[in-house]
């Protein structure tokens, strides 16, 4: 077994921010993968531009949350990861996290831009809406509807490859790298 321990034993973890966000992101994107699953089905209506706010609403705070835990990741460093992963592990996981914060940042731009380009407005938790600087646009919709679709379900497949990764560390590595992330459970024995 492989730990990242300090002097005490304790396993050196993700400071409590950084948890925080990382599955406030996770509930978040969930919900906002959701549901755009069935958001465009519906028929026009009170309903259909409800969801389709708290669809652009959360991804925007989805993309508030992926800066703010970039600027508290150069405060607080990530722990290290365990000794024992090889050097191309750190570089896939060193990847996949960039990948996944450029996704959480790029994404949300692309919704924006579609949205100025459709010209539906963009209201934030129905308090207020972001004002549009641009005329429509549908060679740039038609464009921004693809690229976020394929950002949005490229973000799925990565973050699938991601859980799997740390779920192949807890079984089958059985080292404390998803304890590093989890909120206040008890670490494996030993190390
Ligand atoms: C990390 C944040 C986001 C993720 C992961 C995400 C993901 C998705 C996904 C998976 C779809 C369905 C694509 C399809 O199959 O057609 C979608 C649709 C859509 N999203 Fe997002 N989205 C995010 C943020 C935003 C933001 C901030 C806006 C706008 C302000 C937005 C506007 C839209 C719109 C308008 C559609 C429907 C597009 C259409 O009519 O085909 N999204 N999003
Ligand atoms: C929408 C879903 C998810 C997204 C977008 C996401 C994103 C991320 C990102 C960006 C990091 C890097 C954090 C940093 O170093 O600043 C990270 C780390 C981590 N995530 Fe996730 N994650 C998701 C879901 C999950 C789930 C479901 C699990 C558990 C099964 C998980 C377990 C972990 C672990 C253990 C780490 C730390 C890895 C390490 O120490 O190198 N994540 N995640």
């Amino acid at each position: 077994m492989t730990t990242t321990r300090d002097d005490s034993g304790a396993v050196r973890r993700y400071s409590r921010p950084a948890r925080l966000f990382h599955w406030l992101t996770v509930v978040m994107v969930v919900v906002l993968v959701i549901i755009s699953l069935f958001m465009e089905a519906l028929p026009l209506g009170p309903e259909k531009f409800l969801l389709y706010n708290f669809h652009k609403s959360l991804g925007l705070t989805v993309m508030v949350i992926a800066l703010l835990r970039l600027v508290w990741r150069r405060i607080t460093p990530p722990p290290p990861l365990p000794v024992a992963m090889k050097p191309w592990e750190r570089s896939c996981a060193r990847a996949s996290h960039a990948m996944m914060y450029i996704l959480l940042l790029v994404q949300p731009v692309v919704g924006v831009v579609h949205s100025w380009a459709t010209d539906y407005p963009i209201v934030v938790y129905g308090l207020f809406a972001i004002p549009n600087p641009m005329s429509a646009d549908a060679a740039l919709k038609e464009l921004l509807e693809e690229v976020h679709e394929i950002l949005g379900w490229g973000l799925v497949a990565l973050v699938a490859v991601h859980v799997a990764a740390a779920l192949k560390h807890h079984i089958i590595d059985r080292d404390d790298v998803l304890h590093r992330m989890l909120p206040s459970i008890k670490p494996r024995d030993g190390g």
